[in-house]
């Protein structure tokens, strides 16, 4: 096992982790796409300004056979590390993965870092892992998922048609404009509030924003947006977030949506996805699917995903632990 730098890394060893990354998929989401090796190294090594990704590998084999069995990284954050962890299905049980988070959490100790977080998928084996490890589960969603095929684009064009009067709706392929980022932010602080514990990042000032945006693109990852604009205030009442990553680009990622509170009941949260869907089909011929996580407690946006013709698939737990007491437990284990 050594520390691994994704940027510098061979491109075998790029291809290796991908394959691993595919057996563990098939193992264990066998309907999710398969990842593809474009922009994989910058997935892997882009991070937003002042956050630092530190991994590790567990490799097998030696000289031209050698091939990566695990992987393990983490993003910093602040004083919270986020980890990602993986083992290839025929190198499981054999304590790689303990022995991987062994190494990071007394790395993680060094550094300061007070927990650390994970998003473990429902019915695969990463629930008995961590749960055996102490870690908690701090809160849940539900993953959905549409497929392209299923919908009734007519429909769907009369739901992104039907909003009230004094609102238009925009698309904005990239990211929103530099003009509204400052009413873009302001839409999406006003959720900050709202108590959601999710690992994934969100940005609600304009420069976090901005940088956010510019880290996806170096990350093969393309943002679309569709926002509802408030026509007499110029706010940016509803907005909603889809990105395309370059590695499974037939499933796309729903990030966030959100209704300003003054603009709620208006039809906003249905037509500006509706017309994000409408837009989607034409502007990425390859795509299939879409994905999007919603707790369970939002059942307004449960709702809509519904109509939609999103389909339940399985729950998503954001887990964490107290690095000191992980670390404690890993040593007092040997
Ligand atoms: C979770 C995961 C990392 C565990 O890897 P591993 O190398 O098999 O784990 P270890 O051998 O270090 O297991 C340590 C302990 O965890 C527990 N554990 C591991 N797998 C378990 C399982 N399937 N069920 C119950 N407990 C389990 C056991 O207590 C095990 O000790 P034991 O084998 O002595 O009983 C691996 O299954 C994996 O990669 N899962 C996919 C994670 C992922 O990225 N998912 C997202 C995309 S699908």
């Amino acid at each position: 096992m050594r520390e691994w730098n994704p940027r510098t890394a061979p491109s075998a060893e790029i291809e290796s982790l991908l394959d691993t990354l595919n057996a563990v998929l098939a193992a264990d989401l066998p309907d999710d796409p398969l990842w593809q090796i474009d922009s994989l190294r910058e997935y892997l090594a882009e991070t937003m300004p002042g956050e630092r990704r530190i991994s590790w590998v567990a490799e097998a084999g030696s000289g031209p056979s050698t091939h990566i069995l695990g992987h393990l990284n983490v993003l910093i954050l602040g004083d919270i590390g986020v980890v990602e962890l993986l083992v290839h299905p025929n190198g499981r049980r054999q304590g790689l993965a303990r022995t991987l988070l062994h190494t990071a959490a007394r790395r993680a100790r060094q550094e300061g870092i007070s927990s650390l977080g994970v998003e473990v998928v429902g019915g695969t084996p990463a629930v008995g892992f961590y749960e055996k490890l102490g870690f908690a589960r701090e809160y849940v969603e539900t993953r959905s998922v549409l497929s392209l095929a299923a919908v009734d684009w007519f429909a769907l064009a009369a739901m992104a048609r039907n909003i009230s009067a004094g609102y238009h709706v925009e698309f904005w392929p990239g990211g929103p404009p530099d003009d509204l980022l400052e009413a873009y932010a302001k839409a999406k602080a006003e959720v900050r509030d709202d108590g959601d514990l999710d690992l994934r990042p969100s940005s609600s000032d304009p420069q976090r924003l901005r940088e956010s945006l510019a880290c996806l693109h170096r990350r093969g990852m393309k943002p679309y947006i569709v926002l509802a604009l408030h026509e007499r205030t110029g706010e940016v009442a509803g907005l909603t977030e889809v990105v395309v990553p370059a590695q499974h680009p037939t499933r796309a990622d729903q990030y966030d949506t959100i209704v300003g509170r003054d603009h709620r009941g208006y039809g906003i949260d249905r037509a500006i996805k509706a017309r994000m869907l409408l837009e989607l089909r034409s502007a990425e011929p390859k795509l299939s699917e879409v994905q999007t996580w919603n707790a369970q407690a939002n059942a307004s946006m449960v709702r809509v995903n519904t109509e939609l013709g999103f389909q339940a698939d399985r729950e998503w737990g954001d887990y964490g632990i107290n690095v000191a007491e992980l670390a404690h437990r890993l040593d007092a284990d040997g």
